[in-house]
């Protein structure tokens, strides 16, 4: 995995749109893997400040929650659509997030995977990470042959995740649709950012540690074409940066 380290959390996030955005210059029609939380928050601003167009773009968002209809201001449709949708030139039928509210959450599952598959798979997965290593919802324990599928949240994602919904852990979904971590994988290029001082140990164990099921995103060391973009205290207890 290739790690570049930035003076700050803003430089991070003009890095990842820029390689974003030189990806859809190159290929017009890319198909972009995309995440929601606090951390890409700074991406999806210098992206939508990039000079390119999303016309032929198609994007495919790694996980909702199960249960929150679309409308739901902390739906990641919602989120997508204040930070994203609404910004840029992105036609609304080419932009897919799994549906929460499904009558047949696996059937919603299957079809998502179907609708990967028929675009030509994903050209690049943008990924945070959660404080127990989860990558998408892929919470610890996930197989890494897995596909999109429901799951249960972590209580610790439970508690991460109630400060978006009025500091209560009560109102927090328990389960999620989320890309598997076999989907992930076969992506043509990831890119896994980080920022702040909480996520050092976990990208610490990430980048350093052995492949391992309880930390979900040990399983990036697989892949070929990674790189980890982190804000200086992020990658303040690695060994190594290079
Ligand atoms: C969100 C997602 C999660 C988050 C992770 C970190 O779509 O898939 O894996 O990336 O929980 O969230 P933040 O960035 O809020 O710390």
């Amino acid at each position: 995995m290739r790690v570049e380290v930035f003076e700050t959390y803003t430089d991070l996030s003009q890095r990842t749109a820029d390689i974003v955005a030189d990806l859809v210059r190159r290929r017009p029609d890319a198909v972009l893997g995309l995440p929601t939380g606090s951390t890409p928050e700074g991406f999806y601003r210098a992206l939508t400040q990039e000079d390119v167009s999303f016309r032929q773009v198609r994007t495919f968002n790694l996980d909702e929650y199960v249960g929150l209809p679309q409308s739901h201001p902390q739906s990641y449709f919602s989120f997508m659509n204040s930070h994203l949708y609404s910004k840029v030139d992105l036609v609304p039928a080419n932009c897919r997030i799994p549906n929460g509210m499904a009558v047949d959450p696996d059937a919603e599952c299957r079809h998502y995977e179907d609708l990967i598959r028929q675009a030509g798979g994903l050209d690049v997965v943008v990924l945070g990470i959660g404080l127990n290593g989860h990558i998408g919802f892929n919470e610890p324990g996930s197989p890494w042959d897995a596909r999109t599928r429901r799951v249960p949240l972590a209580e610790n994602t439970r508690q991460a995740n109630a400060r978006f919904f009025g500091g209560s852990v009560d109102g927090v979904p328990r389960e999620a649709l989320t890309m598997g971590i076999g989907t992930i994988l076969e992506a043509k290029q990831i890119l896994l950012l980080a920022s702040g001082e909480g996520k050092a140990e976990i990208i610490r164990r990430t980048l350093e540690g052995e492949p391992d099921i309880s930390v979900p995103a040990t399983a990036l060391q697989r892949h070929p074409n990674v790189t980890v973009l982190l804000d200086k205290a992020a990658a303040r207890v690695l060994q190594r940066t290079a």
